[in-house]
């Protein structure tokens, strides 16, 4: 009964369609970071807010910079206004922004031992909130993005604390302090499912999960790690199946591993390291792509953007897929480069051929 109901009210625009398997007029497009200090509407209501977690903490706040982005350039889909470090601050890390950088505060295993199970809390509420305001504001047509960190990059900041030295830090406790590691890992597990399914239950029709130091994860740990994605994604989509789930991974080599690893994804995002040539000859057809113009090319713009988006969709848009760039959109970046980006996806083709 459940079931039907959200099913009934689902997004129906080109990007869920092309989540869905089917056939779309246009290639759908949004971009990773979209909401955020490269807008001046964005500037506006971040001042007024005074912190950036303030920001992601108060809903009326983080619903109207989600929306933004959708009323400048029609994007099909909206991403949460949020962040991957809302889990660690819930489970009871400290973590703040100075500098808009993020920095937490030391896990030792007596803070471990103090956390709070993400599924005995409320912490998160206001996100949830924000969604539930965001779905309501949003056409029908528009998907809603719920999101979080991946085990390992959530792992990595929880340990390393800040910038310095991330992977080292969290490769060397997995040697060290085995149990701990195992322990941590299943924590992010069981977090990662449960703040997606709450997400979702707010009104996120997809959920993109964020490994952004993918590249960092030792050799070894690839099998394993592999089964704790896994089991991410299949709890997930058994809890809520309507629900299509995105995978971003930085780094070139492992999207292939990925897709004989990992069941129940959607799509997988592809970072800008990845050559769509390569990726379009390896990765099975069936599965949806998203990606992954270099986040510098749209800084540059120009001869250069015009031509990199247009070999990008040359070669994407013969299989499911749904343009975007290959990490998030960096603050300097011209508007009007973003303008021009958008006007070349729309106007690629009149249809999508795949
Ligand atoms: O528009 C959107 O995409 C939604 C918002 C969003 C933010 N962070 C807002 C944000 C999303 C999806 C994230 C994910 C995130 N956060 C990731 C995974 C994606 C990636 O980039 O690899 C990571 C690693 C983080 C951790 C984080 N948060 C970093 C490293 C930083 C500082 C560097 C930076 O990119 O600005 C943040 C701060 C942050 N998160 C800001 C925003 C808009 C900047 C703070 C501000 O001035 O408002």
């Amino acid at each position: 009964m459940v079931l039907a109901l959200k099913n009934t009210s689902l997004p129906h625009g080109c990007f869920r369609q092309t989540l869905e398997g089917q056939k779309t007029s246009r290639i759908p497009l949004w971009i990773m970071r979209q909401a955020g200090r490269y807008l001046p509407e964005y500037q506006e209501v971040r001042k007024q807010a005074g912190s950036f977690l303030t920001l992601c903490s108060t809903p009326d706040l983080a619903a109207e910079v989600t929306l933004q982005p959708i009323r400048r350039f029609d994007f099909d889909a909206a991403i949460i206004f949020s962040d991957i470090l809302v889990i660690p601050s819930a489970l009871g890390q400290k973590v703040s922004f100075p500098e808009n950088r993020p920095s937490l505060e030391p896990l030792t295993e007596n803070l471990y031992r103090q956390f709070i199970p993400l599924e005995e809390s409320a912490a998160l509420e206001s996100v949830y909130e924000a969604l539930r305001k965001t779905r309501q504001e949003l056409d029908t047509d528009k998907s809603l993005i719920g999101f979080c960190g991946a085990p390992w990059t959530l792992g990595t900041y929880m340990i390393s604390g800040d910038s310095g030295c991330k992977e080292t830090d969290l490769s060397a406790l997995r040697k060290e302090n085995p149990s701990f590691f195992q322990a941590l890992m299943e924590t992010l597990v069981d977090s990662c499912v449960c703040h997606l399914t709450r997400q979702i239950d707010a009104g996120a029709d997809v959920v993109q999960i964020f490994e952004s130091y993918f590249d960092t994860l030792p050799g070894d740990f690839l099998a394993p790690y592999g089964r704790l994605l896994e089991q991410i994604t299949r709890e997930v989509s058994r809890l809520r199946p309507w629900a299509k789930i995105l995978l971003f991974l930085k780094g070139s080599h492992p999207s292939l591993w990925t897709y004989g690893m990992i069941k129940h994804l959607d799509g997988l995002s592809l970072h800008y390291t990845v050559d769509p040539t390569w990726a379009y000859e390896h990765l099975p057809k069936n599965v949806v792509i998203q990606g992954n113009l270099d986040p510098h090319v749209l800084v540059e713009g120009g001869e250069t953007l015009r031509e990199k988006t247009h070999s990008m969709l040359e070669v994407f848009s013969k299989r499911p897929y749904v343009a975007n760039l290959g990490h998030g959109i960096l603050p300097p970046t011209p508007i009007c480069h973003v303008e021009d980006f958008v006007a070349y996806v729309r106007n690629f083709r009149d249809t999508c051929t795949h």
